[in-house]
């Protein structure tokens, strides 16, 4: 069952103050609660585009550097709200060191023992699967179509090779971290199950806006070594599924066929690096 925004804001006493984003799958809102104001997310499906564990992950690492949950229902999440900017935008705003450094330090320290319970998340066997089904257009780049197979090939590879299975943010980049006056939160969980030297592969994508910084290869490199030492795995292992998970996306747009992409470049660039 949906609920619609005007019937959380009723549920949960909230007045909205202001629209604050409009993505593709979820709107957000500051709103006002009784004692304070807070962060209102309101997704477009039903079952939130499958980040229900996404939330309780958040909750579970409460005090590694999450927002806080306030409540929860079927479409629609509850948070407190964080004041500051991303690290996208500290990166955006001229700092791009600092706000890598800090996303580093971020996901170490929701990474540090113990493991938190892992119950209901998402495994990437499971998130990589489409990969596997992926069709060209007659048209599609062939030098597109060879560097998804072989990306496709190499998660394979990583899938099949996951040492231990932990629970992953599945989705840590510099926009999904607010630099708040306590210090960098984390928002924004996929809550997926796999391999830790996953949980910074997106993050090589971003931040969004800076496609020059994202393609340099001295940045991809630098980035490569400071990821890999935060969570404790080797950088040839984060190149292979940096290559993997950008294929992903590269599917995930595709509308079921690839034929061209933005970041065809980029993928050719990963899996240099992985090589
Ligand atoms: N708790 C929060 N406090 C303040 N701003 C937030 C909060 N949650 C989200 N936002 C704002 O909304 C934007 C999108 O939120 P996010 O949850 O990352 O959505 P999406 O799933 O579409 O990426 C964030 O970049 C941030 O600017
Ligand atoms: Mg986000």
């Amino acid at each position: 069952m949906k609920d619609t925004p005007d019937e959380l804001l009723d549920r949960w006493g909230l007045t909205i103050l202001s629209m604050v984003a409009d993505t593709g799958h979820a709107r957000i809102w500051k709103v006002e609660t009784a004692d304070t104001v807070a962060a209102l997310k309101v997704y477009r499906r039903a079952d939130r585009g499958n980040e229900g564990p996404g939330s309780r992950l958040l909750s579970a690492w409460q005090d590694r550097g999450t927002v806080r949950i306030l409540e929860e229902a079927n479409n629609a999440v509850l948070m407190e709200w964080l004041d500051g900017p991303s690290l996208g935008d500290v990166a955006r705003d001229g700092d791009p060191e600092t706000a890598v450094n800090l996303l580093a330090e971020a996901a170490s320290d929701l990474h540090r023992s113990p493991r938190v319970e892992n119950s209901g998340l998402r495994t990437l066997n499971d998130v990589f699967a489409p990969l596997f089904r992926c069709e060209f257009t007659d048209t599609c780049d062939p030098n597109l179509k060879s560097d998804m197979q072989q990306s496709a090939a190499l998660a394979r590879e990583l899938l099949d090779s996951q040492q231990t299975l932990v629970p992953l943010h599945g989705d840590l980049h510099t926009d999904n971290v607010i630099l708040t006056k306590a210090g960098p939160k984390v928002i924004d969980a996929k809550g997926y199950l796999g391999d830790p030297a996953f949980e910074l592969a997106n993050a090589l994508r971003h931040p969004k806006g800076m496609p020059d910084l994202v393609r340099d290869p001295i940045q991809i490199a630098k980035c490569l070594q400071l990821y890999s030492e935060a969570m404790a795995i080797t950088p040839e292992r984060l190149a292979k599924w940096a290559a993997a998970k950008c294929a992903l996306s590269i599917y995930w747009r595709s509308h079921q066929q690839v034929s061209e992409d933005k970041e065809a470049d980029l993928l050719r660039l990963f899996l240099q690096a992985a090589a």
